[in-house]
């Protein structure tokens, strides 16, 4: 293979840059190059395990605000929740708490209106990435662009707001309140993120965070519910490592210890991968052994056929067991580039370790409340929208425990 292949050959499809342009903006995701290596540089350490820290507590209260909404529900008779629905609003708003806060007025508007840009190009998503897709729904596509510039203006006037905050006062320990630090870290002024990079940075932790993770906590309780055996390890090791489940005081290093956990986790991500596909454009000629890949090609890498390939997993590739991940960080897969739930190389996932977190704190706060099982009323139709989401939500039975 030629020493041609770096990650500086290649870029994100442009027809995909127009289309998710009112999402992400130049946010990490879409940025490319020496650009990219500054963003990437100056965004990791707000995601370090130590800043994630401070966040479990919100996540804790979002998660039993959501759980108390079901034992209402519940308590008045009615036992079927679509959980799809509730898990992704409740994780938009865990996303929307970590990434640029809610106790700012302009914060919660800003949240509802990214939800409301999401539901609006939700309604034309079949169509993104298809060229001249935009003029299929020009109605929808003229409302995202206004709710993008209402959205812009509203995060500008909380960042200064914010950069105008005296110095002596406590630092907000959010995404956005971590990269405002980071702006004002003397010999750094070359290299800050502006204004405008910042408010990008804050909608693409918003749109790249809370549906994938959703959707794993999603994906996840469907299997559980066919699988109840494991519902029953999984409760049995958070009462070992967590006592009777209350993450009143969540200690997160606690969280590293529920191994099983972790192995649903991958499993899950495996059979049901939130980003079903990565996508680049060769940005110059690469050449590939004898291949020549050329300027401009795109490249669509499948990573729902990979996780799903015989020849990668063996003959058990579709069934539901979480003990492959046992004693194999890949799963038993016999290539180490098979398993690529979160991307790969440089590019990988920025918000791994946030994911791992809420998932971790949100399940064991739904399995110590609740069992449940399938609703006679769903039905398995897994697409692609984007993101790999239950087309008719997911109804499930719950009883409190
Ligand atoms: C289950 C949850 C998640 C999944 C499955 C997931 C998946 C991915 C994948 C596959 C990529 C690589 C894309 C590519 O190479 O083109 C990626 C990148 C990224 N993710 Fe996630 N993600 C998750 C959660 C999050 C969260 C919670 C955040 C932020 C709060 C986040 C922010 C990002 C960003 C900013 C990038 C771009 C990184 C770069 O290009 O340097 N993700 N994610």
């Amino acid at each position: 293979m030629s020493a041609d292949i770096k990650g500086k050959s290649w870029g994100k499809p442009n027809v995909f840059k127009h289309d998710r342009e009112p999402m992400f903006g130049n946010g990490l995701v879409m940025v490319e190059g020496e650009e990219w290596v500054r963003h990437r540089h100056l965004i990791t350490p707000a995601f370090s395990p130590a800043n994630l820290k401070a966040m479990a507590s919100l996540m804790v209260d979002s998660a039993t605000s959501m759980l108390d909404r079901w034992t209402n529900l519940i308590d008045s008779g009615q036992q079927e929740i679509d959980v799809e629905r509730e898990i992704i609003s409740t994780a938009g708003e865990i996303i929307a708490k970590t990434s640029f806060g809610l106790s700012y007025e302009n914060g919660r508007k800003v949240f509802e209106k990214l939800r409301t840009m999401q539901i609006t190009l939700f309604k034309s998503k079949r169509f993104v990435g298809v060229p001249f897709g935009k003029f299929l729904n020009p109605k929808q596509n003229l409302k995202a662009k206004k709710l993008g510039i209402e959205i812009d203006t509203l995060l500008r006037s909380i960042i200064t707001e914010r950069s105008n905050k005296p110095r002596s006062g406590k630092p907000e320990k959010d995404l956005l309140g971590l990269l405002l630090a980071e702006n004002t870290v003397e010999g750094r002024e070359k290299k800050v993120l502006t204004t405008k990079e910042l408010v990008d940075e804050c909608k693409t932790f918003f749109f790249g965070g809370h549906e994938t993770t959703a959707l794993a906590l999603t994906w996840t309780l469907l299997l559980l519910a066919v699988h109840p055996e494991w519902q029953k390890e999984l409760r049995e090791e958070i009462e070992e490592v967590i006592g009777d489940g209350r993450l009143a005081n969540i200690d997160v290093t606690m969280l590293a210890r529920l191994k099983k956990m972790g192995w649903v986790m991958n499993e899950v991500l495996r059979l049901y991968s939130p980003a079903p596909n990565v996508q680049r454009q060769a940005r110059q000629d690469i050449r590939v052994d004898d291949l020549v890949v050329p300027n401009g090609t795109n490249i669509w890498i499948d990573v729902v056929s990979m996780h799903h390939d015989k020849k990668l997993w063996g003959q058990d590739v579709n069934e539901f067991k979480p003990e492959r991940f046992k004693d194999d960080i890949f799963g038993g897969c016999n290539h180490k580039m098979g398993f690529l739930p979160f991307g790969f190389g440089g590019r990988m996932c920025v918000g791994k370790n946030l994911t791992n977190m809420e998932y971790k704190i949100v399940l064991t706060l739904i399995l110590t409340r609740f069992s449940f099982s399938l609703s006679p009323n769903y039905c398995h139709t897994p697409s692609i929208l984007l993101s790999l989401r239950p087309m008719h939500g997911l109804p499930l039975i719950f009883k409190p425990i």
